[in-house]
């Protein structure tokens, strides 16, 4: 059995990347492929109590990584690596990248202490393929005031954003083949011709 491949979607709160993730995993199911969709923190039943907690309660910045991680792990465990060995193609809405944009970038976390926790968790496992919805922080801003009660994360200042935003973009310059960036200020049909190509490109 060919394992599956596994795509996440990110980008800060506002870019509109979970409008683009039914588009995923229904071309993916158009392939003829079994398609698993999940998020972070969250996809199993204990990720999404931690979820919970993460978006509600206060805590130490270090803790918050933590959680991410404990939650993270779990994932793996229960969802992600079982699917992927049967088959399964797996899209998540957020993965390692978003510790590294807004825990380092946004909390200014070091960088070093994540990467222990990846190497960690994951044991070199990484996405085969990141879409990163990009859009400028008065834009994101924009689209987050005209969304639902804010979270924790989204009730975070404009700078803040704006380093999460950076801490991206500074991956997918480390990481390009991985790393596709998206101008998600473009219409949804011009962003899904692109998603589709690269999609294709991975298929
Ligand atoms: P969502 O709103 O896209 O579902 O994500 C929930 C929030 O969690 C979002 O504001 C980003 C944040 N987050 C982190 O801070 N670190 C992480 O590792 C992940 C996966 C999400």
């Amino acid at each position: 059995m060919t394992p599956g491949k596994f795509i996440t979607l990110e980008g800060v709160d506002g870019a509109g990347k979970s409008t683009h993730l039914g588009f995923v995993a229904d071309w993916l199911r158009g392939q003829g492929r079994e398609v698993i969709v999940t998020r972070e923190p969250g996809g199993t039943p204990l990720g999404e109590t931690l979820r919970e907690l993460l978006l509600h309660r206060d805590m130490d910045a270090d803790t918050e990584l933590l959680l991410m991680f404990a939650a993270r792990q779990q994932h793996l465990a229960e969802l992600i690596r079982p699917a992927l060995a049967r088959g399964a193609w797996v899209v998540s809405d957020r993965f390692t990248d978003a510790s590294y944009a807004y825990q380092c970038g946004g909390r200014g976390i070091a960088t070093e202490r994540i990467a222990v926790l990846e190497a960690w968790v994951q044991r070199g496992f990484a996405p085969d393929l990141t879409l990163l919805f990009d859009v400028p922080p008065e834009v994101a801003e924009a689209r987050r005031s005209a969304a639902r009660t804010a979270d924790r994360f989204e009730r975070e200042a404009d700078s803040f954003f704006s380093r999460v935003r950076n801490a991206y973009l500074d991956r997918a310059r480390a990481e390009p083949g991985r790393i596709r960036v998206l101008d998600a200020r473009r219409s949804i049909d011009a962003l899904q011709d692109d998603i589709a190509q690269l999609l294709e490109e991975l298929a």
